[in-house]
């Protein structure tokens, strides 16, 4: 399927670089002295998790947490299932999950019951990009980056249809509404 889409930056790779390395400094501070596991989830976490470790100062492992939602192409369900599971065990473990955007929340809200259920000694949550929108507002994020105006966002992780992910800017894409509604 075609994406008749125009692409307008919302965020450069310059400034999503410099945020990227604030993030890694206030979670380094935060550690200090503890080993911890940084959980990303993919897919849409893999760019911003990469840039994010090699930043990170101190004692960490890396496991990843493979989701996808079911329903339409640009809206999120709450339906959420687990492709690939973790591969360490977080009981009595620090955690530090990595996400790449927070629409609805209704994707980490699943997965922080679930992590949370297993008995980690602590869950927090580091977030690239929240949309801003009421919804969401009381929505706790430890570590957040940016938030975004209320547009379907593109690059740097995030898709449409799987296209736009190794972008190295986010930008919001013009969906034909046509498209869109045959999700
Ligand atoms: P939520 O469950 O509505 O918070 O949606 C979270 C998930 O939906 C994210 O992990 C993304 O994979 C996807 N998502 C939400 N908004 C966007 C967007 O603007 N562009 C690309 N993917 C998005
Ligand atoms: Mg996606």
């Amino acid at each position: 399927m075609k994406t008749k889409g125009k692409l307008e930056i919302i965020l450069t790779e310059k400034e999503i670089s410099s945020r990227v390395k604030e993030l890694a400094r206030a979670i380094s501070n935060d550690y200090q002295g503890k080993s911890f596991i940084m959980v990303g989830i993919l897919k849409g976490a893999f760019v911003f998790m990469a840039d994010l470790v090699r930043h990170i100062k101190g004692d960490i492992s890396c496991d990843f947490l493979g989701v996808s939602s079911y329903g339409a192409l640009t809206k999120s369900t709450g339906v959420v299932k687990i492709t690939s599971d973790l591969t360490l065990p977080i009981k009595d473990r620090d955690v530090l999950v990595v996400e790449d955007i927070l629409d609805t929340g209704l994707t980490l809200k699943y997965l922080l019951e679930n992590l949370s259920s297993r008995n980690p000694t602590s869950l927090k949550l580091c977030v690239l990009l929240r949309k801003d929108i009421p919804e969401t507002r009381d929505f706790h994020v430890d570590y957040l980056g940016f938030t975004v105006p209320n547009r379907f966002l593109v690059g740097y992780g995030l898709d449409y249809q799987e296209r736009y992910r190794h972008l190295p800017y986010i930008a919001a894409i013009q969906l034909d509404e046509s498209l869109e509604s045959q999700g």
